[in-house]
């Protein structure tokens, strides 16, 4: 049975996890792999860091000098879990050059930088897999790039963070605001306590661009997603959804339309009966539409050390396996279609509108009058809890162009009858 080296970069959640896993599973993974995976080193940034729980065999791996592992022709594979991007991608590159297949869990590295790491992958004849990149155990970019490789995708919709669902969740079924589930996020660990990358959405952005390029075979980058986070999300905004037949969920959403991809991220009613409006916690899902499969959804953790590990280990088996075949193939994805990305301005959608007027004759009809003057239509209104003398409106509109509805909302602010608009949150269409 051949021996295939393994270089890690990083020891923390994710080596950590991939570490023991290798350990636990190992009898099993060399079967499977047909050879005998080895952790040779382990760079690590200080060497002289209290590691808790890391056994005495593995903290004998670990160095801080980068020669250890890149200037060692006995290291078949890399596994860069260091995450962060320009010093990750450094190595990712000094390790394609060196003819190092590389293993990565770095979305923010994949999301910007994938295409030119896949070129250099096929340059030097060398593998570059990051299934944990995206929703860790969910296996969901060989979904893409293998089993539905022949189906022309139309659209892929996901929950691609567990601490925003977590946080929506939680104000769904315990009715409390937007900061009081945050915090609960923070103390059982489920967010960070800066969560900026998470509630601002950026997260999920990195990741949709990432499965977008695999799916629609067009280069997509992160700076091509919009991007709207949870923060604005209101307790009474849930409340208006449940009442409505709806749930909100952070979606990350590519759509295939006249021959470009629309990619977005931002919170959405999507209506009970959808199957993303039933994912729950913090557990990830992707719904995925296609001409020939239908419509599949794949269900799970889309984080944390033991989910992740899984996916990193997959990659490695797959690498080993190819290296004891001789069989090394060019695994980046094919970006055969003409770029083109559909302007958020040009998206088409429905919306909702909470907003606190006057309480008077004819605040509607002027409400309507501005949205008609912007060809935006109205599919149904709540009035409601009119307290002083405020009253509140709350609006589903038919669909219509995002740059419409900007336009429109331009207009209400400044009528002298409306007091604040509350909130702006578009609308999945009901199927
Ligand atoms: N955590 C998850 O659930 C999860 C899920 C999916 C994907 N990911 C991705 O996986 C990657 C790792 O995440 P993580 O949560 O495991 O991070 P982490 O717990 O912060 O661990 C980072 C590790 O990298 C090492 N490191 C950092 N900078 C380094 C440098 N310049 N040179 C050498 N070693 C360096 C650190 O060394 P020290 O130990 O010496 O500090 C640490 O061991 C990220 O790209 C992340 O986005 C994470």
């Amino acid at each position: 049975m051949k021996t295939i080296r393994i270089g890690m970069i990083g020891l923390g959640t994710v080596g950590g996890g991939t570490a023991a896993m290798l350990e636990k599973n190992r009898g099993f993974i060399n079967k499977t792999a047909n050879a005998n995976i080895v952790m040779d080193k382990i760079l690590v940034r200080d060497i002289t860091k209290d590691r808790p729980g890391v056994s005495s065999d593995l903290l004998e791996l670990l160095t801080d000098n980068p020669d250890d592992i890149f200037l060692n022709d006995d290291i078949d594979i890399i596994v860069e879990v260091m995450g962060g991007t320009e010093m990750a991608l450094t190595y990712v590159k000094r390790a394609l050059n060196l003819k190092k297949h590389i293993v990565t869990a770095n979305k923010d590295m994949m999301a910007v930088h994938a295409n030119d790491l896949f070129k250099l992958a096929e340059k030097n004849k060398t593998v570059l897999l990051y299934e944990a990149s995206v929703c860790a155990a969910i296996p969901i970019v060989e979904v893409l790039k293998k089993s539905l490789a022949g189906n022309k995708i139309h659209r892929i919709m996901g929950i691609l963070n567990g601490t925003t669902n977590y946080i929506l969740t939680k104000m769904d079924s315990e009715g409390v605001e937007y900061s009081e589930a945050l915090q609960d996020a923070i103390n059982k660990g489920y967010a960070e306590r800066n969560p900026d990358s998470d509630v601002m959405g950026y997260d999920p952005g990195r990741k949709l661009a990432i499965l977008a390029a695999i799916a629609y075979n067009m280069r997509v980058e992160y700076d091509d997603v919009y991007i709207e986070g949870i923060t604005k999300i209101k307790a009474e905004d849930i409340s208006y959804a449940s009442e409505l037949g709806y749930r909100i969920k952070l979606i990350a959403d590519a759509k295939y339309i006249d021959n470009g991809v629309k990619v977005h991220v931002n919170p959405v009613f999507m209506p009970d009966t959808h199957p993303l409006a039933r994912v729950d916690g913090v557990y990830n899902a992707i719904y995925i539409e296609s001409d020939m499969a239908g419509k599949i959804m794949l269900y799970g953790r889309g984080a944390g050390a033991d989910a992740t590990a899984s996916a990193v280990i997959g990659d490695i088996i797959a690498i080993a396996k190819d290296i004891c075949e001789n069989s090394i193939a060019n695994n980046g994805y094919t970006l055969f279609n003409e770029r083109k990305i559909i302007g958020h301005k040009d998206a088409v959608s429905q919306f909702y509108l909470r907003m606190s007027v006057k309480d008077s004759p004819g605040v509607l009809s002027k409400i309507a009058g501005v949205l008609g003057g912007h060809n935006v239509s109205i599919y149904s209104v709540v009035q409601e809890k009119a307290h002083d003398e405020l009253a509140e409106i709350v609006i589903i509109t038919h669909s219509v162009v995002e740059e419409n509805m900007q336009n429109s909302l331009q207009e209400i602010i400044n009528l002298d009858i409306v007091n604040e608009i509350g909130s702006v949150i578009r609308v999945e269409d009901e199927e």
